[in-house]
């Protein structure tokens, strides 16, 4: 990989040229610079003609039933990112299942296979596009038999298990709005949702599957309804956990069991695809809840399934016979995307696996990507890290040849992690560090497929995109200074808007539009380098202030992570009562590597030497684990609290993959004396 230059602080001295708003073409020859010509000039074009792009894209992507009137109502130039907000394709109607099953079917790619499942104990189970077809007909006629009719929200509290695409391809065969809530979540946080988006059913399952059984869902929907709610209809998946000998209890009137209420009489006649205006809602996700309260984004039928298939077919390329494997959770809006929507819009195979990545050992992702023959991967940095943790004889002994190509999400892919990808996965794989939000639908910056033959670091705006580094202060920062990640134009996978909230067009403009008019704020920090690509220092959130200067914890990550025996780390502000912030680092290391208060230190001079004085850490914590929800997210939120010496109120975490590493991170964080404190 080649070295990606250190920007400066933001604000600091000016480097050479002026942030150009578009991305230069990198210097290459022969039919790749033709390829990369080509990809330069659809870029232009994305930008300069969106209409007409994203009109013609919509046109070959999808079928529609009826055309749209208007491509985009939204012009952020003109600061109409207001109530006035109508989104994508205003006018058309289509249908999501219908582009993603019956379309394919039609086309006679019934006997294709659609969805692979994985289930924790090793069997595999297939769905043909006929099969799946099916599957969603008759839980669609199960829901419409409970009444459900289009607009009405329902909430799929369900494991990685195949009832969870099929229940939200019912949804949308009905033009019913579905809320997945990421299984782990908690009675309370379950029960707030289905408050806050007035849900009229509930699909769980008696038990789930996170890296060992999950019991008790069940019960958890049970003590969410509690005290009453908008909630008639719970469907529940009879799957239950090892050892677990009694069924769970069903309620008279409003529960039923999914196996029964799908073989019922009648559920298998047809049931026809609702046409949908194009902007009507698909579905609700809450953001990761690495912030404090979840917002509950919402994403439209029309703008949001033609983003997903249209980046989903240039980052992962699927051809005939390919499997893709997306390891994100389907609770995440990756899973939504990349596992579900994307790969389904566009006719390929995708495989949902039980269990969590990485768990009980890599071994089981390394043998599932080899016997299921996966051809594309998208994971996270974390699961890399895994993989590199388990050592060089680990990775001899499972080689995965057939990989063509693999993706990052959620954090900035370390070089040692792309170096590592590069030598396991097939001859000349490419690794791509993807960026965007549950907010942006899909991918907005990756490398462009033209040039992901080359080690590169950094990513390109996706076609129709167009990003841009701002000073605090709103005017655009130089090449290599650090700055605020926006974006200037609309696209078609953006978020409508923000469920119910009873200010929520307020919201909506207050999270998004305010801070600089006219303009879509990320939240997050990036630079551009001299050859127009972005690379992402983390959210806004994640500075650390040291004596008035403001430091990225990906800085000191990103030096931390250059030590070999570094593995995964964390860091955040912690403190301090000489330097008002101080830098605490979480540090998980090699399997074959000794914690010492003497690493502590050499570790803390290397971050010092690759940064400057300013930055070496003041505290070291060697830990086993970090917080990361199931789709790799950090948490970094219940790191600061801990770092505070707050370990008592840490909000929220049962998000995290594993909300038992907690307790470890909290013994670890006991005072030790600090580096500096050492030094003084
Ligand atoms: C972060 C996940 C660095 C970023 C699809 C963003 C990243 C947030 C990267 C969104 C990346 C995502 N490098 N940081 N390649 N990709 N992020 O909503 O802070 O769960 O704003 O969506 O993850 O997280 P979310």
């Amino acid at each position: 990989m080649t070295a990606s230059k250190q920007p400066s602080a933001a604000g600091g001295p000016a480097p050479r040229a002026a942030q150009s708003a578009a991305p230069r073409p990198p210097a290459a020859v022969g039919a790749a610079a033709a390829s990369r010509l080509a990809d330069e000039e659809l870029y232009e074009r994305s930008i300069g003609e969106p209409e007409d792009y994203w009109s013609e894209r919509a046109a070959a992507a999808l079928s529609w039933d009826t055309p749209w009137e208007r491509v985009v109502d939204c012009d952020f130039a003109a600061g109409s990112a207001s109530p006035s907000y109508a989104g994508w394709f205003a006018g058309g109607k289509l249908n999501a299942a219908y582009n993603c099953i019956d379309r394919h079917v039609a086309g006679g790619l019934g006997e294709r296979r659609s969805l692979v499942f994985a289930a924790a104990d090793g069997g595999i189970e297939e769905f043909t596009y006929a099969d799946l077809l099916a599957a969603t007909t008759r839980f669609a006629n199960v829901l419409k038999s409970r009444g459900v009719v289009a607009g009405d929200r329902v909430i799929l509290y369900l494991p990685m298990i195949p009832e969870l695409p099929i229940a939200m391809l019912a949804c949308a065969r009905l033009g019913a709005v579905h809320a997945v809530v990421f299984a782990g979540f908690s009675s309370q946080a379950l029960g707030a949702r289905i408050d806050a988006w007035g849900a009229r059913v509930v699909v769980t399952s008696e038990a789930g599957w996170r890296g060992g059984p999950a019991p008790g869902l069940k019960g958890e929907v049970d003590r969410a309804l509690a005290a009453g709610s908008s909630v008639e209809t719970v469907v529940v998946v009879a799957r239950r956990a090892d050892g677990d000998e009694d069924h769970a209890r069903l309620v008279a009137g409003r529960d039923l069991w999914w196996h029964e209420a799908v073989a019922a009489a009648g559920m298998a006649a047809p049931c026809a695809c609702e046409p949908l205006a194009a902007t009507a809602p698909l579905f609700i996700l809450s953001t990761s809840g690495s912030a404090g309260a979840p917002k509950g984004v919402v994403h439209a039928v029309g703008g949001y399934l033609l983003y997903a298939a249209e980046t989903f077919r240039h980052v992962f390329a699927p051809g005939e016979g390919d499997v893709h494997f997306c390891a994100a959770d389907i609770g995440w809006i990756t899973g939504h995307t990349y596992l579900v929507y994307g790969p389904l819009a566009v006719g390929a195979t995708t495989l949902l696996y039980e269990g969590a990545p990485g768990r009980p050992q890599p071994d089981r992702l390394a043998d599932l990507i080899v016997s299921q023959g996966v051809t594309s991967l998208y994971t996270t940095p974390a699961v890399v890290h895994a993989f590199t943790a388990a050592g060089r004889g680990w990775a001899a002994a499972h080689p995965m040849p057939g990989v063509k190509i693999v993706a990052t999400v959620g954090d900035p892919l370390s070089s040692e992690a792309w170096d590592w990808c590069r030598s396991q996965f097939g001859a000349g794989c490419p690794v791509l560090d993807t960026w965007w939000q549950t907010e942006t639908g899909g991918i907005l910056l990756t490398p462009w497929r033209s040039e992901t033959g080359e080690p590169l670091a950094g990513s390109r705006p996706y076609f129709g995109v167009a990003p841009l580094v701002l000073r605090n202060d709103g005017r655009p920062a130089d090449v290599l200074e650090r700055g605020n990640l926006c974006l200037a134009q609309p696209w078609p996978g953006m978020m409508t808007g923000i469920w119910c909230d009873a200010d929520n067009v307020a919201r909506f403009r207050a999270s998004y539009f305010a801070r600089f008019p006219g303009l879509y704020y990320t939240g997050d920090q990036a630079y551009i380098d001299e050859d127009g690509r972005f690379h992402i220092e983390g959210s806004s959130d994640d500075d650390v202030w040291v004596l008035g200067e403001r430091l990225s914890s990906v800085e000191v990550e990103r030096a931390l992570l250059s030590d070999a025996k570094v593995v995964e780390t964390a860091v955040v502000g912690c403190p301090d009562p000489v330097k008002g912030e101080g830098i605490c680092c979480y540090v998980v290391l090699r399997d074959d590597v000794e914690p010492s208060d003497a690493l502590r230190e050499k570790l803390a001079q290397h971050v010092g030497e690759v940064i400057g004085p300013f930055a070496v850490p003041d505290r070291v914590h060697f830990v086993a684990a970090l917080p990361r929800t199931r789709s790799g997210k950090m948490i970094r939120r219940i790191l600061r609290k801990i770092a505070e010496g707050d370990p008592t109120d840490l909000g929220d975490t049962t998000m995290l993959a594993d909300p038992s590493i907690v307790t470890d991170l909290v013994h670890e964080t006991r005072p030790q004396t600090t580096q500096a404190e050492a030094r003084r």
